[in-house]
């Protein structure tokens, strides 16, 4: 019986889930289960980005670490403005490992999928601002500290990409916009708590693959900055429970690049 030699191949596509904006609590504990559960056999990564509690209560970092802990797959999450609103950041960090959930700050983290090195440089980000309307390094101390906070995750993120380099598909997880292109919907005034173009300087450095951002519940789901994709998956705007993308998973030398497909 003649076999086909290409038969079996072709490498499995990778399957990228990614949310933000989960914000689990009581009233949507259940639809969050069931969300998660559906993702077993249908994702081989998942990309949570930020604000996964409602109050950045420990406890609620609980509740989602516990919807996680039955996946195999790995989950890659930054935390975002919510999940520190307690000032407990490291305590939610803590709590979601226990489920499985890697809780990147300001740093890199790499995964084999499918045979494609997957690295991914997760940072918070923050506020500041865009083109037209940004707060400048200038005046009262509380101010400029604001300033450099947002300095410190620009700088994080231009280290983390710089570190996943030479993996087959780099990915930069954000909570905060590092673009307006992403955040057209929310009311203007409000852009410079959304998020910062100086953010945007290490993705045009490194062009990386994608870059997922939440934080902007009424923005819009697809930019880019310089040609980079940009998705603002926050799910009150995927109006879903998970943006699917697909890789097509062969080596970066090879490959043809993500490719979009809808839930
Ligand atoms: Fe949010
Ligand atoms: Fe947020």
């Amino acid at each position: 019986m003649p076999t086909d030699p290409h038969a079996g191949s072709a490498a499995a596509p990778l399957r990228i889930a990614a949310a933000g904006d989960v914000h689990v609590s009581p009233t949507n504990r259940d639809q969050v289960e069931a969300a998660f559960a559906r993702l077993a056999g249908t994702a081989d990564l998942v990309l949570l980005a930020g604000d996964l509690t409602t109050h950045g209560e420990p406890e609620q970092a609980a509740v989602l670490a516990k919807i996680c802990r039955p996946l195999e797959m790995p989950i890659f999450a930054v935390l975002g403005n919510h999940d520190w609103h307690c000032g407990r950041g490291e305590e939610i960090a803590a709590a979601l490992a226990e489920g499985g959930v890697r809780v990147l700050e300001r740093e890199a983290a790499t995964c084999r999928v499918h045979g494609i090195m997957v690295g991914v440089a997760g940072v918070k980000g923050f506020v500041g601002g865009f083109d037209g309307s940004f707060l400048p390094d200038f005046g009262e101390p509380l101010l400029r500290e604001v300033y450099a906070e947002c300095g410190r995750e620009t700088d994080a993120l231009d280290r983390g990409l710089e570190a996943v380099a030479e993996c087959d598909l780099r990915i930069a997880l954000l909570h905060y916009a590092p673009t307006p292109a992403t955040l057209q919907g929310e009311p203007p005034g409000i852009f410079a708590f959304l998020g910062s173009d100086r953010l945007a300087e290490p993705i045009v450095r490194h062009r990386p693959d994608l870059v997922l951002h939440g934080h902007a519940h009424a923005g819009t789901v697809e930019g880019t900055i310089e040609g980079v994709p940009v998705f603002n998956v926050s799910v009150p705007v995927i109006k879903r429970d998970f943006w699917l993308f697909e890789h097509a998973g062969a080596p970066r030398a090879e490959r043809e690049g993500l490719k979009l497909r809808t839930a």
